[in-house]
């Protein structure tokens, strides 16, 4: 027998109708002799009632939640009395308006008790999470749960549609390669037939598209799927994918265009509003000076601003220090707010976290400064707070490097909404680009290292100061930002065999490492590279907030846990002796003692 309808398609067009479902048994109810059967498949849950004296009534002894049955029945309206409306997106449309009367009823499976309670009656945040990953499959069974996948279909399905009316072309890259440098750890996979040899899995298929843009495939895309060994975060997976998009003979603002007309068309498909575009355009200067990320919440109203100018004469020691070391004072004004002094001391945590050496902090609650550094201000310095929070509140002060400064303040900021417990508004998409980013990043020891990647094109007019000042050179590399989350980045790339080799020795790359590592890439730049440049976005990232999820988790299939660990198949594992044998390795006793 086959099933004529999913459960949540049967509408009050349905009455009268003979059908025949098969699903899982969501609740059974006993009630004054009737039995009651909430049945559920992928489209929703419908009411089964199995009357007592139906022939098929003995049959619904045995039966339990999450056995598996086929319904044969007639579809009637509920007596009014015990119509609902819809309760969730789960239900079909009317199924709360019918039910199905059983006339033949067929166990297809049973079940054991599931270890967690998965009917709707418990709210899955209360069930631990380790739990429900090494039941995975049971978990999906909650339409809570399934959303986020079946928004990813459509999303994916979407952006297929949306990119191939724009002419690009998917193409596979592999997943057994080499290193693709994009800031961290490989994950190695050993050869048999070359003992001693190892692949990578792609941190990005990076070098790949960069080569489709060389063998003259104009505009590709791909849903990849990258792998890097990092320290995990509610936002970040050792595996993932990205949508990764590369594109020929195109300047930046092309890239932008493109990714702002598919984020549109996505959330038009998939939500049915309409984003405002183009997206807005900020510095990577201007975000640190203003939101001090380089991801900044554009929902949150608190913005920093610089007072180096009015403490140059500051008597604080703290604050002459930092000053005349060539750093600055800068300020988070929080206007109407007093903080209490747990609040305070658990804010100047954040900003030591972040590398500051203190928080320091001014109160205004008529025209007299507290705090602290109250003591040490001078006229003009209060005069200059003041004017931040004219009715009063709290200015919050770093004086440090202009970096550690900045970060500091802008991670207080992102924390400030909870402290003050302030909502930012969870149905709004705010997007904007952080552009302008450095092309390197000076470390600590004074040595480079790249910010985005080391293919990544500096801006034609800051060339000369790669020789002079190589820390002043701004890239042709964006991010796409949303609500605080770095969801895409990319770049123009170097398509010269001469420029890419000199950004390889500023990185430190010996002659011969480079040629070891990308000597194949810059050997395909000397046959005639276009100009090209492109985007990854992080999919599983978008997915999440689009989907309202606060973890990667609850946006792929089978994740993996804060430790990398996927509790289902309780991968990674040891391996045989054997097959150890058969790839030439040999594990050091020592492995896994921590030494
Ligand atoms: P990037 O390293 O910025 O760029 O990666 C692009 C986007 O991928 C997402 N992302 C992640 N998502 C989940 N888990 C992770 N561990 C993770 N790491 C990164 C982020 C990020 O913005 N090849 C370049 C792109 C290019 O230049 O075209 C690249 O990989 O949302
Ligand atoms: P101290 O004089 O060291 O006791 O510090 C007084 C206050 O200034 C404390 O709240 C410190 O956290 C803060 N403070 C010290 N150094 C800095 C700094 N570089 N930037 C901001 N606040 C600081």
């Amino acid at each position: 027998m086959r099933r004529t309808h999913q459960c949540g398609q049967l509408s009050t067009d349905s009455a009268g109708a003979r059908v025949i479902l098969q699903g899982w048994v969501n609740r059974r109810r006993d009630l004054g002799g009737l039995v009651f059967v909430d049945l559920r498949d992928r489209s929703g849950l419908v009411q089964v009632v199995i009357e007592p004296d139906s022939a098929t009534f003995g049959d619904m002894e045995v039966v339990r939640s999450e056995f598996i049955i086929e319904v044969q029945g007639i579809v009637r309206l509920r007596p009014k009395e015990q119509r609902r409306v819809r309760l969730s997106e789960s239900e079909g449309l009317d199924t709360g308006v019918i039910e199905v009367v059983a006339e033949k009823l067929t166990v297809l499976a049973e079940a054991q008790t599931p270890p967690f309670l998965i009917d709707g009656t418990v709210d899955a945040s209360e069930v631990d999470e380790e739990l429900r990953l090494r039941h995975r499959y049971l978990d999906l069974r909650r339409p809570e749960a399934a959303h986020p996948l079946l928004l990813r279909h459509r999303i994916t399905k979407a952006i297929w549609d949306y990119l191939d009316s724009e002419g690009f072309v998917q193409v596979e890259t592999p997943l057994l390669t080499l290193s693709t440098p994009e800031g961290a750890r490989d994950y190695l996979v050993p050869s048999r037939t070359e003992p001693g040899s190892f692949y990578a899995l792609p941190q990005s298929p990076q070098l790949f598209k960069q080569l489709l843009m060389m063998a003259g495939f104009d505009r590709y895309f791909q849903l990849a799927r990258c792998f890097r060994d990092e320290d995990l975060r509610a936002d970040r997976q050792p595996d993932f994918t990205q949508l990764d998009i590369e594109m020929s003979f195109v300047e930046q603002e092309d890239i932008l265009a493109l990714s702002e007309g598919l984020m549109h068309h996505l959330i038009r498909e998939v939500l049915g509003r309409e984003l405002a575009l183009p997206f807005q355009q900020i510095s990577y200067r201007e975000a640190m000076d203003r939101f001090g990320s380089d991801k900044p919440d554009l929902r949150n109203p608190f913005e920093l601003s610089d007072l180096s100018a009015a403490f140059s004469n500051t008597e604080f020691r703290a604050f002459r220090g930092a000053l005349e070391a060539g750093g600055v004072v800068r300020a988070l004004a929080l206007t109407g707010t007093r903080l209490s002094r747990r609040e305070l001391t658990q804010l100047e945590e954040v900003a030591k976290r972040r590398g500051a050496k203190g928080l320091a902090w001014v109160q205004f609650d008529g025209s007299a400064p507290k705090g602290p550094i109250a003591k040490f201000l001078g006229e003009a310095e209060v005069g200059a707070l003041q004017a931040l929070v004219p009715e009063g509140g709290t200015v919050l002060l770093v004086a440090d490097s202009w970096t550690t400064a900045c970060t500091a303040l802008g991670a207080i900021r992102t924390e400030i909404p909870a402290v003050i417990g302030v909502e930012l508004d969870d149905c709004a998409l705010s997007f904007c680009w952080v552009v302008d980013f450095p092309l390197l990043e000076v470390e600590a020891d004074g040595t480079f290292s790249y910010m985005h990647h080391p293919f990544t094109r500096a801006r034609d007019e800051d060339l000369p100061l790669l020789e002079t000042d190589p820390a002043r050179v701004r890239a042709w590399a964006y991010d796409l930002v949303l609500n605080g989350n770095e969801i895409g980045g990319g770049s123009l790339r170097i398509h010269r065999h001469d420029v890419q080799s000199r950004m390889f020795e500023l990185l430190g790359f010996t002659q011969e490492e480079a040629e070891r590592r990308f000597g194949f890439f810059l050997r395909a730049l000397d046959y005639g590279a276009p100009p090209h440049g492109g985007i990854a976005w992080g999919l599983d990232r978008l997915i999440m907030i689009l989907a309202g999820a606060s973890s990667l988790r609850d946006v792929i299939a089978f994740p993996k846990n804060q430790r990398g660990i996927d509790p289902l198949t309780g991968a990674p594992a040891p391996v045989e002796q054997e097959q150890l044998k058969e790839l030439g390795l040999e594990l050091r006793p020592t492995v896994g003692e921590g030494t």
